[in-house]
């Protein structure tokens, strides 16, 4: 007879602040993301601008901050040129990372557009991420997006700005230093000598241009010799270190479990940036650098639905995978600076569109529930439950992660308000646990997210996993349901 779960919060104990931006978004030029996705001008659902305002609306729930543009893979040939001026004389280019078409009918401006019709009401915009071509791209090329979005003075690119009808500057903050240079699948695959001394070369000149932008560096998982050379040779130029990690596994422990190993990739680059930092003379009074977990989700390209393996049909199963991801980013909030669940639309995503609408999926609520309540600090917690003792899938990680993990993933925070949230997921699918849980508080409000079976999808005509609300005195012992996430939040 296994003894009661029991979760104890330290109140008191505020370990460090969550970054806002740990709840980022992607969208890449791939798919339906883009073209069918934010832009749809046929639909009827779109603007006068060609924006799907069921999606802008959908979007505006999820509260993002900042989301990377305009990939991905697809970044490694786009020239951000093409996509701008007037329509009808821009150029449709083959497009070589998911061999289609590229029509460049919406490019950099349409995109910070795009943000600011999705910031409208809010209090601070969501931020644009730009990210620069290290396949096909010059340095030149690099050098004129930066002074196009950025530039004030009366200069060539920030004169055509000007001409195409945007007088400010975008003030864009956020440069990733190429994509997955490392990939076998780029069109110019790098060895991390040549990328390091490239990314180092390219991070000057930019900061010449403009000293106020904040670059970042294209890591692979954390967990790997790329991640350790490229932080050695380009600490000291650099300002956020990029990594990327999809789960995935059919079978629903492994599935739910795999999120555990991209704790262990955050908690490795962070210690391989120290490393770095130390030996390049970094003084540690020097601002932090943080790691920025620019693509994350639960995607298994082989499984996934749709002409490039991407319109992924989620599960109860992912979402509560999506749900410990999440928790791991509260975890180690001391490291992330910055994480992008990708993406956003349609691609590998929460919401997806049909022609009469949109679809939140199953991943939908618990990524709400994160970005709305997870923000503050994370708290000390100490749980004591029994544990899954299987394979956890850490495809990358083979032999270095112990197997097994608890029944009860959990995480918790404060807010400025003195509001503390605190997640459980149970990843156990048959079994509810009753467990003593410390509240400091008698008026507890509980979302609760859960579904018929670990199998169960959302589709147009059905919402199977969806939120549940009710309150909770706060008395007694407290039931998280087999395969649920439970967000219990009250005020101290
Ligand atoms: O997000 C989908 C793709 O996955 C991105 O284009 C690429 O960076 C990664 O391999």
């Amino acid at each position: 007879e296994e003894e009661t779960p029991v979760i104890d919060i330290d109140v008191s104990r505020r370990l460090s602040k969550i970054d806002p931006m740990t709840y980022g978004g992607f969208t890449e030029h791939m798919g339906r993301c883009i073209y069918g996705g934010i832009y749809d001008p046929e639909s009827p659902l779109a603007d006068s601008n060609g924006y799907r305002t069921d999606v802008l609306d959908a979007l505006r729930e999820l509260d993002i901050p900042v989301i990377r543009y305009p990939g991905g893979n697809f970044v490694a040939t786009y020239h951000w040129q093409d996509g701008i001026g007037p329509r009808e004389s821009r150029p449709a280019r083959p497009e070589l990372a998911w061999l289609g078409i590229e029509p460049n009918s919406f490019g950099t401006d349409e995109f910070m557009h795009w943000l600011s019709v999705l910031s409208e009401g809010k209090e601070k915009r969501v931020e644009p991420y730009l990210c620069l071509n290290f396949g096909t791209g010059t340095l030149d090329e690099a050098l004129a997006w930066v002074e196009y979005c950025n530039g004030t003075k009366n200069t060539y690119w920030a004169n055509k700005r000007r001409e195409n009808g945007h007088p400010e500057p975008y003030n864009v903050k956020y440069w990733a230093l190429g994509n997955e240079v490392w990939g076998p699948w780029q069109v110019e695959q790098m060895t991390k000598e040549d990328y390091a001394k490239k990314a180092a070369q390219w991070a000057k000149a930019l900061r010449l241009l403009d000293p106020n932008i904040v670059l970042i560096l294209c890591g692979e998982t954390g967990v790997s010799s790329w991640d350790h050379w490229v932080l050695k040779e380009c600490v000291q130029w650099v300002d956020m270190h990029s990594i990327h990690v999809y789960t995935c596994s059919n079978e629903h422990l492994p599935n739910v479990t795999a999120p555990l190993s991209a704790e262990r990739s955050i908690q490795c680059a962070a210690a391989l940036v120290d490393i770095a930092r130390i030996e390049a003379g970094v003084p540690p009074s020097k601002p932090p650098i943080k790691i920025c977990f620019d693509e994350w989700n639960v995607w298994d390209p082989v499984r996934a639905p749709g002409e490039l393996g991407a319109e992924e049909k989620y599960t109860l199963s992912d979402a509560l995978a999506v749900a410990v991801w999440l928790n791991m980013f509260v975890r180690q909030s001391r490291f992330v600076g910055m994480a992008n669940m990708a993406q956003s639309v349609n691609v590998i995503s929460p919401l997806m569109t049909t022609k009469d609408g949109v679809v939140k999926q199953t991943i939908w609520e618990p990524l709400r529930l994160f970005s709305k309540y997870m923000r503050g600090w994370t708290l000390g917690v100490h749980v004591r439950s029994g544990s899954y003792t299987g394979p956890t899938a850490p495809i990358w990680l083979q032999g270095m992660l112990e197997e097994g993990a608890p029944w009860l993933d959990v995480s918790a925070s404060v807010n400025e308000e003195g509001v503390i949230s605190l997640v459980v997921v149970n990843i156990h699918d048959t079994k509810d646990f009753e467990t003593k849980v410390t509240v400091s508080g008698k008026d507890v409000q509980v979302y609760r997210v859960t579904g018929p079976t670990i199998q169960s999808v959302n589709t147009a005509e059905k919402t199977e996993v969806g939120l549940q609300e009710e309150t909770w005195d706060g008395q007694g012992n407290f039931v998280f349901r087999k395969a649920s996430m439970t967000m219990l939040r009250w005020k101290q």
